[in-house]
């Protein structure tokens, strides 16, 4: 008998989205203990390929597993009253400005334990991992002071190491003004600066930075420092820029070398020039520009045709995307923005993978790690196409398989 590490498995006649394309025909694919070990058209397909491998079956599309590049899946309480008060014309910004929006969530969340993070971000992690998600990033920044931030890194960390996914974590001590600095936003970037990447970098608890760059959150100037700060600790950075208004936040993120700028409604062709230079990914996320119903779209066309790759990710978060399917945000990326479906799959797989430092990783293709999703749709357009949950056939991380059979 084979070991696990050495089992090989084996797919026939599945459709191929290998993370940025799909290959024109049916194909053979064999995992052999972490690895796919083999990647070659059904008419190649012969009795060595086949050989010592357990049978998959057949049929169905295969793409690599769904990266979701952007969550803050880790936050106390919940935000139905913001819901309400926003269908009724209170706009995101105003709420921001009178306390509620990310503070309120900054209240329950410090008021929760680590233990009961915990239990409140898993089921939202088990929905992303049932349809389709096997590596995620979260991020903190609903903590705002040192001990909550940590304690929400190590809510994040702890999620990695209890269910198949991996996770990747980010610091985003600058998502917001904690009142007890009201007045003095700069005594807060210190703080972030000067404790919260240290403590967070010798914790081992963040991957990467992350800033909001807005004007109800920290402007240009400010941000840049947190990055410098990060930049000191060794971590790549990434901002929330241009989501409500254009302050150049982008821009200043690429000439510091962030893996992505998020959001970016309101990105100009300067900053657009900026993200190529620097090799930046574009983060698109749908699923807070329905949910605020906000109207200026990010510039789709314009970032293609600069050749700047696009992810696509949940935003998963309490008050602006409590949006938990990563397939929904396939289908809006595709309604509202006009990506293809190729465009919008690549998003959540190659290109997200990228946004995470992790270029290479989200694709098929022979070598690579096993992370995989096998579903029953007619062709990958079609998991961009409808909205339906239930689709994921087979889910292998890792070389495991942790869904189906
Ligand atoms: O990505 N834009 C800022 N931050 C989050 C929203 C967080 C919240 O509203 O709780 C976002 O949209
Ligand atoms: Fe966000």
């Amino acid at each position: 008998m084979p070991n696990s590490t050495s089992k090989r498995r084996l797919w026939r006649d599945v459709r191929v989205f290998d993370g940025l394309r799909t290959l024109p025909e049916p194909m053979a694919v064999v995992t052999e203990g972490t690895r796919i070990a083999s990647l070659v058209a059904m008419r190649d397909a012969d009795e060595n390929l086949v050989e010592g491998c357990s049978d998959m079956g057949r049929g169905g599309v295969m793409t690599p597993g769904l990266v979701d590049c952007h969550t803050h899946l880790v936050f106390g309480g919940g935000r139905a009253d913001e819901f309400e008060a926003r269908l009724e014309g209170a706009s995101y910004e105003e709420i921001a400005r009178r306390g509620g929006g990310i503070l309120s969530t900054v209240r329950a969340t410090r008021e929760a334990s680590e233990e009961e993070l915990l239990a409140l971000a898993r089921p939202r992690l088990e929905a992303l991992i049932a349809d389709g998600v096997t590596t995620v990033e979260i991020k903190s920044g609903y903590g705002l002071d040192v001990a909550s931030e940590l304690k929400m890194l190590r809510v994040a960390r702890r999620l990695g190491e209890e269910l198949p996914v991996r996770v990747v974590t980010t610091l985003l001590g600058a998502h917001a003004l904690p009142p007890e600095f009201k007045g003095d936003s700069d005594g807060y970037i210190d703080l972030v600066c000067r404790e919260m990447v240290p403590a967070a970098t010798q914790a081992g608890l963040a991957d990467a930075v992350d800033v909001f760059c807005e004007k109800i959150a920290f402007s240009v100037a400010q941000c840049e420092r947190v990055f410098v700060a990060a930049e000191a600790h060794g971590l790549p950075i990434k901002a929330h820029a241009e989501q409500l208004s254009n302050l150049g936040g982008t821009a200043m993120a690429a000439r510091h070398g962030a893996l992505s700028a998020d959001h970016i409604e309101y990105l100009d062709a300067a900053g657009i020039a900026a993200m190529r230079e620097a090799g930046s990914v574009a983060v698109i996320l749908p699923g807070a520009f329905h949910t605020l119903r906000e109207t200026q779209q990010p510039p789709i066309a314009a970032l293609r045709k600069a050749g700047v790759p696009m992810a696509v990710a949940t935003d998963a978060n309490p008050g602006s995307s409590p949006l938990f399917m990563p397939t929904l945000m396939l289908n809006l990326a595709c309604t509202l923005f006009r990506l293809t479906p190729q465009e919008a799959l690549a998003g959540m797989t190659a290109h997200g993978a990228t946004a995470l430092g992790l270029a290479g990783q989200g694709r098929i293709r022979e070598g690579a790690e096993a992370d995989l999703c096998l579903w029953n749709v007619e062709s990958p357009a079609g998991l961009a196409y409808a909205v339906q949950p239930g689709r994921l056939r087979q889910r292998l991380f890792q070389g495991e398989l942790t869904h189906g059979n």
